[in-house]
């Protein structure tokens, strides 16, 4: 039996596959596409880290910046903990190689050659410039030193290979039912320790987001289904700067290296770097009074654009047929970031599943709270990814090695056999396209108890409606409308517990607004929702 088996093979998934392997532990890392295609690419714009490399900053301003942000729903020694070791995280990617942008820093003596430090750029709600970068690839490049050395550390991988249940027999994670995505078959993965790394459920919004189809909160509604907690659900990250047509991010690096936001009338109408939800809430006030909003990145110039910016410079031209250079570009905010997730401790453990932890976008780690600064999830993917990898470890060492029986696989294997003898009579892919729109209406960047309980009826008519979809596609083998089949039913298992908490939260605080409550209410609401089903009965 492995000591520990990682599903997902994003940055946080990876992270916590060295740590892991680092203290000793057998590791096998599953992913249902490859590792270097996730969501953690989507973070372009950099990694915080109070280095003080271009301008005087201190891990006690990184930390009030992410508590303030946070509005007042952050652990603030989980904060503490996240910000403090900033430095040694970035020392840690650097030692693996990610090729991290320079700048010169002039020495006092002037005999002796500028030093080439790591540049540091500004991003929204910080103050001072604290995001360490590559170029705007800075996601990705992590991603790939990250895969780099696992591959190099000999660390086993199975690709594409969808999760489809814990195996939690009493109160302790045995392992994980998986498909096989290639052959069509179950699988049944015994472990002593599992993480969870699968990321957030952005994608529910299909149409409105910058993340990829498969943002589906899978591992969330698995651990759900096991019997785990989830918490801050209500709370969605909407990115300012969506591309118009195609919801393509432009990072939030563009306003941080000097671009401004304008309306129709040409004019400035917000302070550009503003913590997200603040941008995010003048932009759409914009679009409400009709006008179009535009992203200026032209008073930049094309060398700096392609020196800093190279990555959104290819993206609009490729996807809105525009010349940063030359033209504006013409944005939309669209959902970017889930802040909730699984309810974990400060181990990464996850609440109500012993021996099960879980790390980035899908866990709740309580430092993100209300509104998630930009540069914090590289940084907490790869900490706590690690912070996870070694804990899981320790859970390993005096684990149990006795495997569970193979009931859960069978009941796996009945189900996904019932879809293959079945016709269904409502497609699923209109439903999968509302629930993006109706999300976007109604859970979106305002919300009121009446577009609330208006999404939830509409989510609830859709569950019921779910047993008249399935597959039309009957091949078993890289059936790719099966596994949209199976994200599409663990979107619609978190959407009621998204608008839930929403409903309940009768207030205002970062990204979640209500214009029916306007305020923040700290006496009845500066709390996590958490919310918990009985195993099996999510
Ligand atoms: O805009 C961006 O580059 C996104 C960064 C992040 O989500 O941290």
């Amino acid at each position: 039996m492995i000591d520990i088996l990682i599903i997902g093979s994003g940055g946080a998934g990876l992270s916590a596959a060295l740590a892991a392997k680092e203290a000793g532990a057998s590791v096998l890392v599953v992913g249902k596409m490859y590792p270097t295609n996730s969501q953690t690419s989507m973070a372009q714009g950099g990694i915080n880290a109070a280095l003080g490399n271009v301008e005087e900053d201190h891990v006690s301003l990184h930390i009030q910046d992410t508590v303030k942000s946070a509005h007042g729903l952050c652990d603030e020694d989980t904060v503490r903990h996240l910000c403090a070791d900033a430095p040694e995280t970035i020392a840690w990617l650097e030692r693996l190689g990610v090729p991290f942008s320079r700048i010169e820093v002039p020495q006092d003596d002037p005999n002796q050659s500028p030093t080439r430090s790591i540049a540091q750029r500004k991003m929204g709600g910080a103050s001072a410039k604290r995001a360490c970068y590559a170029q705007d690839y800075t996601g990705l490049k992590i991603l790939h030193t990250l895969y780099d050395t696992c591959l190099k550390e000999g660390i086993s991988f199975l690709d594409e290979h969808f999760l489809l249940e814990l195996i939690v027999p009493d109160d302790t994670v045995k392992g994980a039912v998986l498909l096989d995505i290639r052959s069509g078959e179950l699988k049944q993965i015994d472990a002593k320790s599992v993480i969870i790394a699968t990321g957030g459920y952005g994608a529910i919004y299909d149409g409105y987001t910058t993340n990829m189809y498969g943002a589906t909160g899978d591992g969330i509604a698995a651990a759900m289904r096991a019997g785990a907690a989830v918490s801050d659900m209500e709370f969605v990250q909407f990115h300012p700067t969506a591309l118009k047509h195609s919801a393509i991010l432009v990072s939030e690096s563009a306003r941080g290296e000097g671009g401004y936001l304008v309306n129709s009338e040409c004019e400035r109408f917000v302070d550009e770097l503003k913590p997200r939800d603040e941008v995010a809430r003048a932009i759409f006030t914009q679009m409400q009074q009709g006008k179009e909003v535009y992203l200026d990145l032209r008073h930049l110039g094309e060398q700096k654009l392609m020196t800093l910016l190279p990555q959104e410079v290819a993206l609009c031209k490729l996807h809105e047929d525009v010349d940063p250079a030359k033209d504006l570009i013409p944005i939309k905010p669209v959902a970017h970031y889930t802040m909730g997730g699984i309810n974990v401790d400060y181990t990464m453990e996850v609440t109500g599943i012993k021996g099960c932890f879980a790390a980035g976008e899908c866990a709740n780690a309580k430092v993100h709270g209300a509104n998630r600064l930009g540069g914090n999830s590289l940084l907490e993917i790869t900490a706590f990814g690690r912070l996870a990898g070694e804990n899981a470890y320790k859970h390993a060492l005096y684990a149990s090695n006795k495997p569970a029986d193979d009931t859960l696989l069978q009941v796996s294997r009945a189900k996904i056999d019932a879809l293959f003898e079945t016709t269904p009579s409502v497609d699923f892919y209109i439903h999968k396209h509302d629930l993006g729109k109706l999300f976007y209406t109604y859970v979106g960047i305002v919300r009121d108890e009446a577009g609330l309980t208006k999404a939830l009826e509409e989510t609830v008519a859709m569950q019921v409606a779910r047993k008249q979809m399935g597959i039309a596609d009957k091949s078993r083998q890289n059936n790719q409308n099966l596994i949209e089949f199976l994200e599409f039913s663990n979107a619609l298992l978190l959407a009621p517990a998204i608008i839930s908490a929403a409903v309940a939260r009768k207030e205002s605080r970062g990204a979640h607004w209500r214009s029916d409550y306007p305020e923040s209410d700290d006496t009845q609401f500066k709390k996590h929702i958490v919310l918990q089903w009985k195993k099996d009965q999510a």
